[in-house]
C-alpha cells in the first residue's frame, strides 16, 4: 500500500488549502495522445499557477475500445482526443505523475471505468471522476442504469478498502450532466445521490462538480448549499469538496469576452466557496485548446480568484433564499429515495417514472421531460418539471419567477426559440457588450 502514496502534496490536501485559505484551487482539463507530448504538455502547465492537473482520456479508452487507442497511439497519435492510459499502461501513468509537482485528476466520461480506475490507481492517481448516473445519462444512449451504478459500486468499493488503510482516493462527481441549463436542484441532487452511493461503499471524500449557470447569485448559492447538504445527508464523516466548472455552454466568440467569463468563473467560484474550479479556455468551440490557450484560461481563472476582488459584495439576503430554495427542492428530490431501503434500485425505478430526470439526456434511460429556461435575471428555472416530485409550493416558485420574465417576448416566441436563446445566454450577452464584433472577422 505504501506504493500508492504520492510524492507531491495528496490531493485532499490540496483541497483541505483551498478550503483553509479561501482561495478555490485551480485545474485545466488536459491530454494528448502520444506519452512525450503528455509530458511536456504537464511540464508547461504546471508552471502556470494551476494546483492540480489532469489526464484527460481519449474517447476510444473511454468506450473500452483499446485496441483501438492502441493502434491509434501507433499510427497517429494526434488523433486522438485525450492520453490512452490503459494503452499506455500504469508504469507511463507513474511517469507522469513523478514529472510534475502536482496531484493528476483522471478525468473521461466513462459508462464503465473499471479497467481505467485500476490503471490510474497503479499510476498513483487518487483523483478519480464520474459515476453511475452523471457517466452514462449525458454520454451514452442505451446503457441501462443498473449496470453503469453496478460498476461504479465496484469502484466505489475498492476506494473503501484503500481508505481503510489511510489511501483517501477523491471521487468527483460530473453534476454538469448534459451541460446544457442544468437546473442546480437536479445537479445537486444526482451528484448528492451519488455521493451517497459511494459513501455506503467506504469512500471518505467527494467532490460535486457545479456547472456555472452564469447567474451569480444562483451559482453562489449552489455551491454554498453542495456543503450544507453533505452535512445533513452524508454526515460528519465523509469530506466534501464543491467543485465549480466554468462555463459549459456555448462560449463566447471573441478572446476578449471569452477571457472575461473565464476570469467571472473564478470570481463565481471564490464567492461560492468552491474548492477548486474547473478552468476554461478562450478556445472553446474551436476544439482541444493547445497549451498556450489553456496557459491563458488558468491564469484569468486565477485573476478571478484573487483577493484583489474581494471589495465585491454580492447581496447576501438574495443568495441566502436562493440556497433555501435550492436546499428544499433536493430534499423533495432525494429524501424519498434516501428513506428507501434500496438506495440504487430506487434511483433506477426513479428515472423509469421520471421521478428524477435531466434535461436534454443522451439516453433512453431519462425522459428528459424537464424543460428549463432562464428567468428575467438569468437564473435557471424549471419551465416544466417534469414528473419530478415537487412540492406546490416549488411549483408555483418556479412558474411565477419565469412568468415574470417579459411577457410580451414569451407570447410571441416559440418555446425552442426560447430555449435555444438562454442556450446561447453569453453569445447574446457579448453581442450586447461588445456590439461591434459582428463587423470584425472571427480570430
Ligand atoms: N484536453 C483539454 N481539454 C479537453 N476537453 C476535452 N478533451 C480535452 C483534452 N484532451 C475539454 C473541452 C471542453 C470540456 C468538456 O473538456 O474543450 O471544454
Amino acid at each position: 500500500m505504501a506504493e500508492l502514496r504520492e510524492p507531491g502534496p495528496h490531493i485532499v490536501d490540496v483541497l483541505r488549502m483551498a478550503d483553509a485559505t479561501g482561495r478555490p484551487a485551480v485545474q485545466p482539463r488536459c491530454g494528448v495522445g502520444g506519452h512525450r507530448e503528455m509530458l511536456r504538455l504537464l511540464e508547461e502547465l504546471s508552471t502556470t499557477g494551476a494546483d492540480v492537473l489532469t489526464v484527460t482520456i481519449d474517447s476510444h479508452t473511454r468506450l473500452r475500445q483499446y485496441a483501438t487507442a492502441q493502434r491509434l497511439l501507433c499510427d497517429s497519435p494526434g488523433d486522438l482526443n485525450g492520453y490512452p492510459l490503459v494503452a499506455h499502461g500504469w508504469r507511463r501513468g507513474r511517469e507522469l505523475r513523478a514529472r510534475v509537482p502536482h496531484p493528476l485528476q483522471v478525468r473521461h466520461g466513462s459508462p464503465d471505468a473499471r479497467d481505467l480506475f485500476a490503471i490510474a490507481l497503479a499510476s498513483g492517481i487518487t483523483s478519480f471522476e464520474g459515476g453511475g448516473i452523471d457517466y452514462n445519462l449525458p454520454y451514452s444512449k442505451d446503457i441501462p442504469l443498473r449496470t453503469t451504478l453496478g460498476s461504479w459500486r465496484r469502484i466505489d468499493a475498492v476506494c473503501g478498502v484503500l481508505a481503510k488503510d489511510g489511501v483517501l482516493v477523491d471521487r468527483e462527481l460530473f453534476g454538469t450532466l448534459s451541460a446544457v441549463l442544468m437546473p442546480p436542484s437536479i445537479s445537486l441532487a444526482i451528484t448528492l445521490l451519488e455521493a451517497a452511493a459511494a459513501a455506503r461503499e467506504g469512500v471518505r471524500c467527494v467532490s460535486p462538480a457545479y456547472p456555472q449557470s452564469g447567474e451569480m447569485h444562483q451559482d453562489i448559492a449552489a455551491l454554498r448549499a453542495i456543503r450544507v447538504l453533505g452535512q445533513r445527508y452524508l454526515g460528519p464523516d465523509i469530506e466534501v469538496f464543491p467543485v465549480l466548472h466554468e462555463f459549459m455552454g456555448p462560449f463566447p466568440r471573441t478572446p476578449q469576452y471569452a477571457n472575461f467569463l473565464i476570469m467571472y468563473g473564478g470570481l463565481t467560484a471564490r464567492l461560492g466557496r468552491a474548492s477548486k474550479v474547473v478552468s476554461k479556455t478562450a478556445k472553446e468551440g474551436y476544439g482541444i485548446p493547445d497549451a498556450a490557450a489553456n496557459t491563458e484560461g488558468i491564469l484569468n481563472t486565477i485573476l478571478g480568484t484573487s483577493d484583489l476582488l474581494d471589495f465585491v459584495r454580492v447581496d447576501e439576503d438574495r443568495i441566502a433564499e436562493e440556497e433555501s430554495w435550492i436546499l428544499q427542492e433536493v430534499g423533495e428530490l432525494v429524501e424519498p429515495l434516501f428513506s428507501a431501503e434500496d438506495l440504487l434500485g430506487g434511483v433506477v425505478e426513479a428515472f423509469q417514472t421520471g421521478r428524477l430526470d435531466i434535461p436534454f439526456s443522451a439516453s433512453v434511460h431519462a425522459h428528459s421531460d424537464v424543460v428549463p429556461a432562464r428567468d428575467r435575471g438569468g437564473a435557471v428555472r424549471y419551465a416544466d418539471p417534469g414528473a419530478l416530485p415537487f412540492s406546490s409550493a416549488t411549483r408555483s416558485r418556479h412558474a411565477r419567477q419565469l412568468s415574470a420574465r417579459a411577457g410580451a417576448a414569451n407570447r410571441t416566441t416559440s418555446l425552442i426559440e426560447r430555449i435555444t436563446r438562454d442556450i446561447n445566454y453569453f453569445l447574446d450577452k457579448e453581442r450586447t457588450v461588445l456590439p461591434a464584433i459582428d463587423e470584425r472577422p472571427l480570430p
